[in-house]
């Protein structure tokens, strides 16, 4: 973890008032070391539908991947029923979901290659093109919009040096405007990958960005 002092990171509401990790909130299983597998099937399905690790030409579902979507199929009673964290796993595997992706999930859960693209195309969760290490979903509906969403918006924009939905030079960031995260309380809220940012000012964006580096790194 980075020693970057966080105001506000966001985990499980955490107002400012405290100074936890994100392990000591998620607990250490969560953060990065679950397996591909997704442990036992009552987890497989609930993974981080956004990891910074993509392959956009991975193998999707063999090996390990392949076990992880027998759990998922064993917790539905229909391949259909199971679409959505099947396009997930897609998702997690390659960083989004190529009209070929939706195909290879028609074809091992039988399903028709138009229904499974009626059913990625409506869901904005889905990415339809390739993103960056970091998806940077700015929420600008109501609640943050008031608190100065578009600020946040802006500054995210001007530290990646792209355009809404362009990814960075470096491959690092893609900003995008989301509808409302659900955390109408803690305005402006930003989802990064699997994680949210909360009560987001302008100001913090580059602190924001610096830490996601040095995560990595
Ligand atoms: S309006 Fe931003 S989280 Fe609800």
């Amino acid at each position: 973890m980075s020693d970057i002092p966080f105001k506000n990171p966001g985990w499980a509401g955490n107002t400012g008032e405290f100074d936890l990790s994100e392990e000591e909130v998620r607990g250490e299983d969560f953060v990065g070391t679950r397996p591909v597998h997704g442990g036992h099937a009552s987890g497989a399905g609930t993974m981080p539908y956004m990891l910074a690790k993509k392959d956009p030409e991975g193998v999707l579902f063999e090996g390990e991947y392949r076990e992880r979507l027998d759990k998922i199929l064993s917790r539905y009673p229909t391949g259909q029923a199971a679409l959505l964290p099947a396009l997930g796993l897609c998702q997690e595997i390659r960083g989004y979901v190529s009209p070929e992706s939706m195909d290879a999930v028609a074809e091992v859960l039988d399903l028709s290659p138009a229904y499974v693209r009626g059913v990625a195309t409506f869901y904005t969760m889905y990415n339809k093109r390739p993103v960056g290490k970091h998806l940077v979903q700015v929420c600008t509906n109501i609640s943050c919009n008031l608190a100065g969403a578009d600020e946040v918006v802006d500054a995210f924009l001007t530290y990646t040096d792209t355009e809404l939905g362009q990814t960075s030079e470096d491959g690092n960031f893609t900003v995008i405007e989301a509808e409302c995260l659900a955390a109408c309380g803690f305005p402006t809220c930003v989802q990064i990958n699997s994680r949210y940012f909360e009560n987001v000012t302008p100001a913090e964006v580059p602190k924001i960005c610096e830490h996601l580096k040095s995560e990595r790194e």
